[in-house]
């Protein structure tokens, strides 16, 4: 029988420990993050409750079931064919970026990445002592495209060792295509620069389009990347602590690891471990509904702000609960659009500018009830009707 997923509840999350629902005060909602207000599958809370039961909470061993919950995954949701070796235990994929830069570049290297981007991205590679080396997205027809010819000239660099790809991307909600992941892996082999590709929304993509996880473009590209995986975007667990790195070559899997051991991030964490392979042996129902849940909020989006909101412009997205919106439109200071919505409409945005190459753009994400997602559009139309 398969589970259904009620994903219209709504739960009083203030005062739970949320950080997302800690930050702003009360009457705002907070829009701003890429967490869902959905509780998880059921099956992640019935292991986590089987766990609690044994009372015992020592050291946890690195068991086989961790990597082949995930091989499980990529192979049933992607026909993506890894071995379980391959995959390594990170705190999140954003320390697995972090152990990535200093596994496999050193301080003065450049390291590329397509902007705008997750801004993390930038954090990282700005606080390690690399230089950032950035390929901008180009917006044509309202869809982002890369720049081959200004990527091959970043990548000819011979400073650049290391590219972040975000793929799917966040925040432009593109879902790459394998043609333009096949550029992106013949260019990246021709000029020698290892890939890591944060695939965490990979999950995500609606229905009309593909992800394509990189090592399926070639067996080359497969030996030259690192594939970054969490659940915690899909089954909101990003407090679980839990996620994987998947080094299809041995050389770059040990190097990999032993970033980890000399961060002392090498031992997993009892609940989060039990929470991955929970959701990625027992979630794919819950994927199957919450995907098609997300691409009608965010056609109700696109329809308000087509109807209410002319000068907010939804980016069509591919992939995702993060929406890019185009708010040059509105005719505030770009610095003033994200203060603007929160003091007058009570929806705290991403700033697009923290993304880099994003000035003028918001990012809102639409994983919430219908209910609350309808209160935001209406209090997003009225706060822009006072402009
Ligand atoms: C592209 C991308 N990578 C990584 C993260 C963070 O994931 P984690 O909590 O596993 O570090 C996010 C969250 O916003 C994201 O959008």
């Amino acid at each position: 029988m398969t589970l259904t997923h009620d994903f219209d509840i709504r739960y009083e999350r203030r005062h739970t420990d949320s950080q997302m629902y800690s930050l702003y005060p009360e009457d705002v909602l907070p829009m701003h993050l890429a967490e869902t207000d959905f509780t998880t599958a059921q099956p992640v809370i019935d292991a986590l409750a089987r766990r609690v039961e044994q009372g015992m909470f020592g050291y946890a061993a690195e068991s086989g079931g961790f990597g082949e919950a995930v091989r499980h995954w990529l192979d049933s949701r992607f026909r993506l064919s890894i071995e379980s070796e391959w995959v390594e235990y990170s705190p999140s994929v954003g320390s697995s970026l972090f152990f990535a830069i200093q596994a496999f570049s050193q301080p003065g290297d450049r390291v590329l990445i397509q902007t705008p981007v997750y801004h993390a991205f930038h954090s990282l590679i700005d606080n390690s002592g690399r230089i950032k080396a950035e390929n901008k997205l180009k917006l044509r027809g309202g869809r982002y495209e890369i720049d081959f010819e200004d990527l091959e000239r970043q990548l000819a660099n011979p400073r650049t060792k290391l590219m972040l790809l975000c793929n799917p991307h966040n925040p432009v909600g593109r879902c790459w295509t394998m043609e333009e992941l096949a550029r992106i892996a013949e260019l990246c082999l021709r000029h020698d620069v290892f890939v890591v590709s944060d695939e965490v929304h990979g999950d995500l993509a609606y229905r009309s389009f593909t992800h394509t996880p990189l090592p399926a473009v070639s067996e080359e590209i497969a030996q030259r990347c690192m594939v970054t995986v969490n659940p915690s975007k899909t089954f909101n667990l990003a407090g679980m602590r839990a996620s994987a790195a998947i080094l299809p070559n041995k050389r770059r899997r040990e190097a990999f690891r032993i970033a980890l051991i000399n961060h002392k991030a090498v031992d997993r964490p009892v609940f989060g471990t039990v929470a991955l392979e929970a959701a990625y042996l027992h979630g794919g129902y819950y994927v199957d509904q919450l995907v098609p849940y997300i691409e009608d909020n965010a056609r109700l989006v696109g329809q308000y702000l087509r109807e209410h909101v002319p000068g907010l412009e939804l980016i069509e997205p591919e992939a995702t609960y993060l929406l890019w919106l185009d708010a040059r439109g509105l005719g505030l200071p770009a610095e003033q659009l994200a203060p603007y919505f929160m003091r007058e409409a009570k929806v705290a945005f991403r700033d697009g500018a923290s993304c880099g190459n994003g000035e003028g753009f918001l990012r809102m994400s639409i994983g919430f009830p219908r209910e609350v997602l309808e209160r935001a559009l209406r209090q997003i139309g009225q706060a822009a009707s006072k402009l």
